[in-house]
């Protein structure tokens, strides 16, 4: 066969890709990496210091992708190093630790400071994030429970993965959907899909299922004045019901949203006259 031919056909099928990670100190994002990477934990913290890089190669369907692994250390201290390796990726590892309420609060304030580094070239749309709700084989210290984790991810149109990178749980499923998606991105000219249409739920719903699960008593669940009158509880409930119902709504925590909402109900009308 002519050689350029046969080059032209190989660069077709062979793909470079940047990716890196992110999270805060000490989540496991190194443990993930080496899991997958070498097959192995190591129980003893090493902090990263500013930037670990590695190579690694996988097959995604007929391709060979060429992966680049920039993983970021998590302490504030490094900011000054880690900001510069922000540009130009396809993909994201944000990491938390299950047993830190802290570290997934975070995530938030990781994607701003990755917005800011990229500067007018933040184009999020062209990016494949994938969230590690990581260390579950600590079940004792769990704090964030799936359906919190699943809700912020795939409500951003993010992939969520339960992993420890301890027993290996979830770690190649979660490597192997990144890498499908990124690849998956690269042939439709670089851009994910729309989450909207592949998450299956919308915004609002999103927002009532955490706003629900963050209020303090019945009124404020339901989203009345305390005091207001049946009418009003019945009214605020209806609109609830519809838009949580297990029946209508798939977002991850609606089924217990849908029950809390109920039982608000319950207990506020017990009490009006
Ligand atoms: P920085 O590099 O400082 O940002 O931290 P990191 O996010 O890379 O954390 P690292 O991977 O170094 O892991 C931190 C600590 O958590 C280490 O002591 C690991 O052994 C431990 N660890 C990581 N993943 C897991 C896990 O899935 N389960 C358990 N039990 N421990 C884990
Ligand atoms: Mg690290």
């Amino acid at each position: 066969m002519d050689t350029n031919v046969q080059k032209r056909r190989e660069n077709k099928k062979s793909l470079r890709i940047k990716v890196i990670s992110l999270g805060n100190a000490e989540v496991g994002k190194s443990c993930i990496i080496k899991r997958y990477c070498e097959k192995r934990f190591v129980p003893k913290y090493l902090a990263t210091i500013g930037i670990d890089y590695g190579v690694t190669k996988v097959q995604v369907r007929d391709r060979e992708i060429k992966v680049n692994i920039f993983d970021m250390a998590g302490h504030p201290f490094f900011y000054e190093v880690r900001n510069e390796f922000y540009k130009d990726s396809q993909g994201v590892i944000l990491v938390y630790d299950v047993g830190l309420r802290e570290s997934f609060d975070a995530l938030d304030s990781w994607l701003t400071e990755m917005k800011q580094e990229m500067g007018s070239q933040a184009n999020m749309e062209s990016i494949i994030f994938v969230v590690c709700a990581n260390k579950v084989d600590l079940t004792k210290r769990r704090v964030v429970d799936e359906s919190e984790g699943r809700l912020w991810a795939e409500s951003r149109g993010f992939q969520y993965f339960e992993t420890s990178a301890q027993s290996g749980e979830g770690i190649s499923e979660m490597f192997q959907g990144f890498f499908s998606s990124i690849t998956d991105m690269c042939e439709n000219g670089g851009k994910r899909p729309n989450p909207e249409v592949s998450i299956g739920f919308t915004k609002e719903q999103a927002d009532t299922i955490r706003r629900i699960r963050s209020s303090k008593d019945s009124w404020d669940m339901l989203g009345v004045k305390p005091g207001a009158t049946r009418e009003e509880v019945n009214k605020a409930y209806r609109k609830l019901a519809v838009l949580l119902h297990p029946d209508k709504c798939v977002a991850p925590g609606s089924e217990d949203a849908f029950k809390a909402v109920v039982n608000a109900r319950t207990s506020l009308l017990k009490n009006i006259k």
